[in-house]
């Protein structure tokens, strides 16, 4: 599959139960999922997983990518710090397609404290059916990364 069909999944250990969930939901999908852990509950360090995800998407060997922590804005925040990477929490279905449409994110963040496993679903349902819209948006984009 090319990678244009592949995203990657990582967590902190807040939330292996719904990423999981997320990662089956999201093979139903057609996606090829890199799931990169953690699988064991041991408390862990949510940079480590933010930016991990980060790289297999700044890298260009996952299109998008799904990560979670407890608020989801920790993980997010990592992500955030690797160059070439737009990544938004969402807690509602608005902002997650807006985050394609207008920002073309290319992670998602969810809080898995904050909600349950239907609405992260549709989340994530919104964030993978939506698509940039370009255009006004795509001038806007690109003024994100700082230049020197
Ligand atoms: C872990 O307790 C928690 O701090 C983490 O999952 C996340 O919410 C941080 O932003």
């Amino acid at each position: 599959m090319t990678a244009s069909k592949r995203i990657v999944l990582s967590s902190d250990h807040a939330a292996i139960a719904l990423r999981q969930a997320i990662a089956a939901h999201v093979a139903e999908k057609g996606w090829e999922v890199v799931d990169i852990g953690p699988t064991t509950p041991e408390s862990t360090h949510y940079p480590l997983h933010g930016h991990a995800a980060a790289e297999k998407v700044a890298s260009g060997d996952c299109a998008l990518g799904i990560i979670l922590c407890g608020t989801g804005q920790g993980i997010m925040m990592a992500a955030n710090k690797v160059p070439g990477i737009r990544c938004g929490v969402c807690s509602d279905t608005f902002s997650a397609r807006m985050i394609r449409q207008h920002n073309d994110a290319n992670i998602l963040s969810i809080g898995a404290r904050v909600v349950g496993e239907g609405l992260a679903l549709d989340i994530v349902d919104a964030y993978l059916d939506a698509e940039f819209e370009g255009g006004r948006h795509a001038t806007r984009v690109e003024m994100i990364e700082p230049t020197d």
